[in-house]
């Protein structure tokens, strides 16, 4: 099988890459929302919510949640107070574990293990279709943006919360600093997992730019793309309809 996918800047096969990236998470689950807490200074906790609003979630909506891991969003949407049917799918058991956990009295919430490369659900079926810091993770992910317009209905929503590229040369500077050495670091303290934390780095740099993933949405059949800049791109919320 040719290696031709990154994991990180390593090069892998696509079953390595899944595998890999999988172990990462299996790894760090337990840890998981303490390190974005102290990662991000509890930063990433403004974005969900500006991302949840960006949603504009309406009553009776069905609403997909790919790579949901911990139920950062899932909680973020109930906070809404607004009926809706919450579908939440992970690829990794111990990560939808940890959501289940935490969301378990809420009985409108259904739960899958599954790859958002290849979606166990019928064509248009989705109001809003929500993958927030996943995507950078999935192996083939063209597929899974093929996926996402798939499930969701006509005039359906896509939207991508994700780490992207920072406009400032000063910031990008410090921020690459920040990611190559501080990071790994902290994986290493706080997640006793250091190679993770060097994944979740080297894998931010490789991601495609805002304007990259612009095309990409475009190219699969999206309308009206935009992308929202948080932090200077350090993040950034992608979004886009089914025509
Ligand atoms: C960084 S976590 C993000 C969790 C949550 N969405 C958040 O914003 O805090 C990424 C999640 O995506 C999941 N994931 C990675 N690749 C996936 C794939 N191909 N299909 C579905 N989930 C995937 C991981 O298991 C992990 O739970």
């Amino acid at each position: 099988m040719i290696k031709d996918y990154n994991f990180g800047y390593t090069k892998v096969n696509s079953k390595q890459k899944t595998k890999l990236v999988q172990n990462v998470f299996s790894s760090v689950a337990s840890s998981y929302d303490v390190m974005n807490d102290l990662m991000s200074l509890g930063m990433h906790r403004l974005w969900k919510k500006r991302f949840v609003e960006i949603m504009d979630i309406r009553e009776n909506e069905f609403i997909l949640d790919v790579g949901s891991g911990s139920g950062d969003i899932a909680s973020e949407i109930l906070r809404e107070n607004l009926p809706t049917r919450l579908y939440l799918l992970d690829l990794n058991q111990e990560m939808l574990s940890e959501g289940k956990k935490r969301l378990k009295k809420e009985n409108n919430i259904k739960y899958f293990i599954g790859n958002a490369e290849n979606l166990n659900f019928e064509s248009n079926f989705f109001d809003k279709y929500a993958i927030s810091f996943c995507l950078r993770n999935v192996t083939k992910y063209l597929l899974s943006i093929k996926e996402a317009y798939r499930v969701l209905k006509p005039g359906g929503k896509f939207c991508c919360l994700e780490f992207s590229t920072p406009k400032s040369p000063l910031i990008s500077s410090s921020y690459r600093l920040y990611k190559s050495k501080i990071l790994p670091l902290l994986g290493e303290v706080v997640a006793k997992d250091k190679n993770a934390y060097k994944y979740l780095s080297e894998s931010i740099d490789l991601f495609p730019s805002q304007e990259e993933l612009s095309k990409d949405l475009v190219d699969c059949g999206f309308i009206n793309v935009e992308s929202i800049n948080l932090f200077n791109g350090i993040v950034s919320i992608h979004t886009g309809y089914k025509l």
